[in-house]
């Protein structure tokens, strides 16, 4: 049996359906209940609904063999695990953005408003840029506006959340997407079936 984290929402709902067609389906995931876990026994597959910003958490421990986790939440908490496969899905950048006629004034620090203070903090100090990290949990947008940062480090998708408050994308740190990451230990023993998985799912992916 492997067990899989898959993140709640719309993008889980996706890699599951490439999951399904590679092969590893589990029909009663799709009847519309509040239940977090589902399985297969014939399959060989049990899959668990899990916060996408929790999904390494899981993996890394081994509650989960292997499950589906962004890139940013990769950078960001630098979890101990393996990562398989990009799956070409949820692909956004994480940038720097702010007001459109933004300059940066060097003998100042920059104060920075963002979900992912490792990720700047890395970014910056590759460039000596001395910062005042200010750590939000959601709506980023509004810490320029109503002048609690300078500029804010997030996911830009469509970028019409920044449009829409009047902020630009500045600078590109790193593109983002969907990877497949499993669990160091279980992988020794489990290694074979999580390998076949990989296979079956990027042959989905490549005819997809
Ligand atoms: C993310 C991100 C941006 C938005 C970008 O927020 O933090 O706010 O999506 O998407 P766009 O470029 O397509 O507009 P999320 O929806 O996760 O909500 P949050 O404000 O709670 O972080």
């Amino acid at each position: 049996m492997i067990n899989v984290a898959l993140p709640k929402g719309r993008l889980g709902e996706k890699v599951y359906d490439i999951f399904e067609k590679a092969g590893y389906a589990c029909p009663t995931i799709r009847e519309p209940n509040r239940r977090l876990t589902f399985e297969n026994e014939e399959a060989g597959v049990r899959y668990f609904w899990v916060k996408p910003s929790d999904v390494a958490i899981y993996v890394e421990r081994g509650a989960a063999d292997i499950g589906v986790a962004g890139k940013d939440i990769l950078l960001e908490y630098g979890p101990d695990i393996y990562e398989l496969l990009d799956l070409q899905m949820g692909k956004c950048r994480m940038c720097v953005a702010g007001p459109k006629e933004f300059r940066d004034d060097p003998v100042r620090t920059l104060r920075v408003a963002t979900k992912f203070p490792n990720i700047a903090k890395t970014y910056y100090s590759a460039m000596s840029r001395e910062i005042d990290i200010i750590k939000l949990n959601g709506s980023i947008e509004l810490a320029p506006i109503l002048g609690l940062s300078d500029v804010i480090v997030d996911i830009v998708e469509t970028g019409s959340t920044l449009r829409e408050n009047g902020l630009a994308p500045l600078e590109d740190i790193v593109d983002i997407s969907a990877r497949l990451v499993a669990n160091k230990a279980i992988f020794k023993f489990k290694g074979d079936d999580i390998m076949t998985l990989c296979e079956r799912v990027s042959r989905v992916i490549a005819k997809d």
